[in-house]
């Protein structure tokens, strides 16, 4: 598995990086299955791990950190993200009255604490502000982000589902770098190669990562773009001996943007071939080819 920098003061993270928000929705959420996903990864070099204080309703952090407990050993072995800043309607916050993003510093470093309790580690490798906050005062943000930096509790922060205007303005308030933006890029979700997202993140020379690499599981539906894209797959897949799903990570990872894709899937035969995708080469034709299928249309 390759190995990427995203930053000097960061540990490499796995080109492929395994995400935790299904992680409640599995039928079976014991240690032991935790911990077989965790070990599944890293039996093919995916050490880098994708939480948020949300997931699975507030679930998903202690999940994983109590499998940490029985295996301590995988603490060491992964690089860990979270994220902050989406306030979810939750029986959890019966006070809450709406569904809101909170970039305060009280909750900013309030949350990253709270997920490093949950998670049962010393620090987050590194830390997203989820969602752009409307309400975002950029000072405050980025000195909490900073403090954060500063006090060891994180050793980077980066940002998701930020637009490049968004990006400027944190970056702007802080003396850390932002050093990654996690957008959801996939053959379903192609706007990011032309509306700057990509080119901003390859202007700033920061990697950006792919949520729902697969569409959420919406490429393998009957609509008719996923059958589109999936014929044009097939061949593509075939002749690399591998699944549909692997072709459609290797088009992100052929992207010379450097995208890291963040899994989902909750299948453990399904997570034990995730690296089948490194092992296809997409050319620029094919690329295309995708990309055309993902357009509906020619490029003019
Ligand atoms: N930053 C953000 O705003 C944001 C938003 C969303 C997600 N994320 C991150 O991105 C990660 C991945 O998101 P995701 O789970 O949507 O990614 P995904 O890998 O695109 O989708 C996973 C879904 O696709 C299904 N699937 C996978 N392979 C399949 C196949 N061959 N045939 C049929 N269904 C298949 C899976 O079902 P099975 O489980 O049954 O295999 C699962 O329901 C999350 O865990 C989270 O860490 C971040």
């Amino acid at each position: 598995m390759e190995m990427v920098s995203l930053h000097d003061s960061l540990p490499l993270f796995s080109r492929l990086v395994y995400g935790m928000w299904r992680l409640a929705d599995d039928s079976d959420t014991s240690d032991g299955q935790v911990i077989a996903k965790v070990e599944k990864c890293l039996e093919q070099g995916i050490t880098t791990l994708d939480h948020a204080n949300i997931y699975g309703d507030y679930a998903c952090e202690a999940l994983f950190g109590r499998a940490l407990k029985a295996r301590p050993d995988l603490k060491d072995a992964c690089q860990h993200i979270s994220k902050c800043d989406v306030m979810l309607l939750s029986d959890h916050y019966p006070d809450r009255r709406v569904k809101h993003y909170d970039t305060s510093a009280v909750h900013v470093i309030e949350s990253a604490e709270t997920s490093l309790s949950r998670l049962g580690i010393d620090a987050l490798d590194l830390l997203l502000i989820h969602r752009p906050d409307p309400f975002m005062d950029p000072t405050e943000t980025g000195r909490a982000l900073d403090s954060l930096i500063d006090s060891g509790k994180v050793k980077a922060c980066g940002v998701s589902n930020f637009k490049p205007w968004d990006l400027d303005l944190l970056q702007a308030h802080m003396h850390h770098p932002l050093v990654t933006n996690q957008i959801e890029i996939n053959p379903m979700a192609v706007d990011c190669f032309v509306n700057g997202d990509i080119a901003k993140a390859q202007t700033m020379g920061i990697k950006p990562m792919a949520w729902s690499p697969l569409a959420g599981g919406a490429l393998f539906g009957d609509s008719a773009r996923a059958l589109e894209l999936r014929a044009v797959m097939q061949p593509i897949a075939d002749n690399a001996n591998v699944g549909i799903d692997a072709v459609a990570v290797a088009w992100l990872l052929a992207h010379p943007a450097g995208i890291l894709p963040v899994l989902g899937t909750n299948n453990l035969e399904r997570i034990a071939r995730l690296s089948d995708a490194t092992r296809v080469s997409i050319d620029r034709q094919q690329w295309f080819e995708i990309y055309q299928a993902a357009t509906g249309q020619e490029v003019p």
